[in-house]
């Protein structure tokens, strides 16, 4: 007999004879002569009550069945004459799969602290809160996938492995396949590549080429960032969501930013709202109104020197101070979101000295077409610019910042042969996650996060 899965049972329309469920025990409550099991098994948030009477097959093992145990229960689903839930199983036979020691096992008492959730990383997901955190976190991915494939984008794999810097702030991860010890007389002619080969910080430069030949592409990877900034935010292997489209413009990029964050936030509501209560009930009370405002109304857009005026007038103590010419900070970031426009704000036509080489120069002189999403709570989410397609432009600027001319050859002749506008962004996964759980750490929305000084498995 195949196993029926929670989720299903839960919201079947008629009872059924027979059916096998499998799962974890959450609690075990004894009566006199039956027993109520309440099982879970990972489709949804919710439980199922079994009711285990004396002449269940396996009644004799219920005292090894306790919270943490794997089980199958066979028996017939049938209408719950108690409260709080339509259906219940009335066991005919029990079978422990996997027992949890009751001395030993973690997760005894109802709720644990997230930083003593994270020291038990592996076995989280068996909680309620963190088994809707990764159901979210799986239905924004489908999401994407969904919301690209409709628009005609084709996905594409850039690779892990990389020779190039593509923001050229110097925080990659090196690769090496050479043992430890000092380097020999070949240096690192002699390691693997015959080269310094590292992990990728971003897909984008290895998109443009594509963007450049098949119109609309995206990537959806892993991205590494050696950052050693030990904050709620940033991690050091994350998830990068990374559009790149020809022909399209700041305002066109603008706007998929802003369409592709609505539309995973409105699929959230849509498609998992008993994981997403679970988050508004003990998470963040205000969740609902955010997100709701979110998929509402129009994100405020302005350009990177009215949020300089606003910022240096703000009523508030920054612990940096907001200046032309200088980065917006987190604190920045927060403010304008959170309590200036209390809605997501894109920030647009950054100072050329703060972004990187690839963004389009305004003709200004000193901006380039750069935008940055901004949301409440977490800051920026999204970044993203136009490229400079202008080919003695990019070389200006390649040799402008000191970088490597010979290495970019390749990126270059995207600009030589056939050049054309094209813009593009990175949308972290992770800050989406958060975005949609009121998490405000980063740690608690990653299977297994790799942090600074933390890497654990
Ligand atoms: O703004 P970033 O650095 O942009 C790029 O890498 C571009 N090459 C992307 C592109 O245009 N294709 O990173 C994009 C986003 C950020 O807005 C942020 O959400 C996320 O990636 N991000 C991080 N998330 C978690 N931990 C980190 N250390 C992150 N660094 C960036
Ligand atoms: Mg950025």
């Amino acid at each position: 007999m195949k196993r029926t899965k929670i989720a299903m049972l839960l919201t079947a329309a008629a009872s059924m004879d027979r059916v096998l469920v499998k799962g974890w025990v959450r609690t075990r409550r004894d009566a006199k002569d039956f027993s109520f099991l309440e099982i879970n098994d990972g489709s949804c948030l919710a439980n199922i009550q079994a009711v285990v009477e004396a002449s269940a097959k396996g009644f004799d093992q219920l005292g090894d069945i306790g919270t943490g145990a794997s089980v199958a229960v066979t028996g017939s689903l049938i209408a719950s004459p108690g409260k709080g839930q339509a259906w219940e199983i009335k066991a005919s036979g029990v079978e422990l799969l996997g027992a949890a020691d009751q001395e030993t096992f973690p997760l005894q008492k109802k709720r644990h602290s997230d930083e003593f959730l994270r020291s038990i990383a592996h076995l989280r997901p068996r909680t309620n809160k963190y088994s809707a955190m990764f159901r979210i976190r799986a239905q924004l991915a489908q999401s994407i996938h969904r919301f690209f494939h409709e628009r005609g984008f084709f996905c594409i794999h850039a690779p892990i492995l990389t020779a190039s810097d593509c923001e050229g702030a110097g925080e990659m991860f090196r690769v090496t396949a050479l043992g430890p010890g000092p380097l020999g007389s070949e240096g690192v002619k002699a390691d693997f590549f015959g080269k310094e080969a590292f992990l990728t910080v971003s897909g984008q430069l290895s998109l443009e080429p594509f963007a450049l030949a098949l119109g609309d592409v995206y990537s959806f990877g892993p991205t590494f960032r050696a950052e050693p900034s030990d904050t709620a935010r940033h991690a050091a292997e994350f998830w990068m969501v990374e559009p790149e489209s020809a022909f399209a413009d700041l305002t066109d990029n603008m706007d998929l930013a802003e369409d592709i964050l609505k539309r995973c936030i409105q699929d959230v509501m849509d498609h998992r709202p008993g994981d997403l209560e679970l988050f508004a009930k003990w998470v963040d009370a205000s969740l609902m109104t955010t997100l709701e405002k979110l998929v509402a109304e129009p994100f405020e857009r302005i350009p990177y020197s009215e949020a300089v005026k606003i910022l240096r007038r703000a009523p508030k103590k920054f612990e940096y101070e907001a200046a032309f010419g200088k980065d917006i900070q987190t604190e920045h970031e927060r403010y304008l979101a959170e309590e200036h426009f209390r809605k997501p704000v894109i920030v647009y036509d950054y100072p050329k000295n703060i972004k990187a080489f690839y963004m389009r120069q305004n003709d200004d002189g000193q901006t380039v077409a750069a935008m940055d999403v901004l949301v409440p709570r977490i800051g920026e989410i999204v970044g993203g610019s136009a490229r400079e397609e202008r080919l003695d432009r990019l070389q200006a600027r390649v040799t402008e910042m000191g970088l490597n001319m010979e290495s970019y050859q390749w990126y270059l002749d995207t600009r030589r042969f056939g050049t054309a506008p094209h813009a593009g962004f990175g949308l972290g996964f992770e800050r989406l996650v958060m975005l949609a759980t009121g998490a405000t750490n980063i740690r608690d929305v990653i299977a297994f996060p790799r942090t600074y000084k933390h890497l654990e498995f």
